[in-house]
């Protein structure tokens, strides 16, 4: 699948097949979060792979009760470990590095989910001592978010997401641009007024052509009836 393709059809799904997911799909799955970018290359994401039923159904209830999880085949619990990453970045690096560095991974995996026709959810809404104890997390890691993974049983629609114009700033924050659509290649509208306006110059230009074509046909008609 195209890149572009992959990113703009990727939805949250919630809904799942009773199959399983093949081992060397979800080895991939993670492995495809194992290349996502991490701060200093520390690579402090690990990933709980989660197949047992009975714990599956542990976790969705740790979720704040979300039993739409529990027919994912497979839910991946993303962690951080603190401790490098804070010795290199300090505060920083324990308080945006690491969330940045899982939410990186997590991405990568909802895209290699969709490139291999799976479905996937990113659910960050949990109870995070529940989660540690089902999960046995030390101390020294963190759970950042799960992922749930199956064979999608929905097709769900593309959520509303606001125009890109009102998002995107030039230079400093709150700088809408001009004219936006032909820079990010929006260029429908843009085409459709270059039309408008070629046409009114062609409009105009035919008309003087005309006006003059005129004038020199009545100087010559003049000169012939003399
Ligand atoms: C940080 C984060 C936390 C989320 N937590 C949940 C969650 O707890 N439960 C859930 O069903 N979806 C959750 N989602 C998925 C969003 O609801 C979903 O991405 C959003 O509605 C847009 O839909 P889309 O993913 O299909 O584009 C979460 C997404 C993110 C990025």
């Amino acid at each position: 699948m195209d890149t572009m393709d992959c990113i703009y059809t990727r939805r949250s799904i919630r809904k799942y097949k009773d199959i399983p997911v093949e081992w060397e799909l979800v080895g991939r799955v993670v492995e495809a979060g194992s290349f996502a970018p991490t701060a200093g290359n520390l690579q402090d994401y690990r990933f709980i792979v989660v197949r047992d039923e009975d714990k599956r159904k542990q976790i969705a209830q740790a979720c704040l009760q979300q039993y739409w999880m529990e027919a994912a085949p497979v839910h991946i619990v993303a962690c951080a470990e603190i401790k490098r990453i804070k010795q290199f970045y300090g505060v920083r690096g324990e308080r945006l590095y690491t969330i940045q560095n899982v939410a990186a991974a997590m991405e990568n995996m909802l895209l290699a989910a969709n490139h291999f026709g799976l479905g996937a959810c990113w659910v960050g809404a949990f109870d995070e001592p529940m989660i540690k104890t089902i999960c046995g997390i030390p101390d020294y890691a963190r759970a950042h978010a799960i992922m749930t993974l199956g064979y999608p049983d929905e097709t769900p629609p593309q959520p509303q997401k606001y125009k890109l114009e009102n998002l995107f700033y030039l230079e400093r924050y709150n700088n809408r641009m001009e004219d936006f659509h032909v820079v990010v290649g929006e260029y429908s509208p843009t085409i459709a007024r270059h039309i408008r306006e070629t046409k009114k110059a062609l409009d105009k230009g035919t008309s003087k052509l005309f006006e003059h074509i005129g004038k020199k046909l009545k100087d010559v008609h003049q000169k012939i009836t003399k």
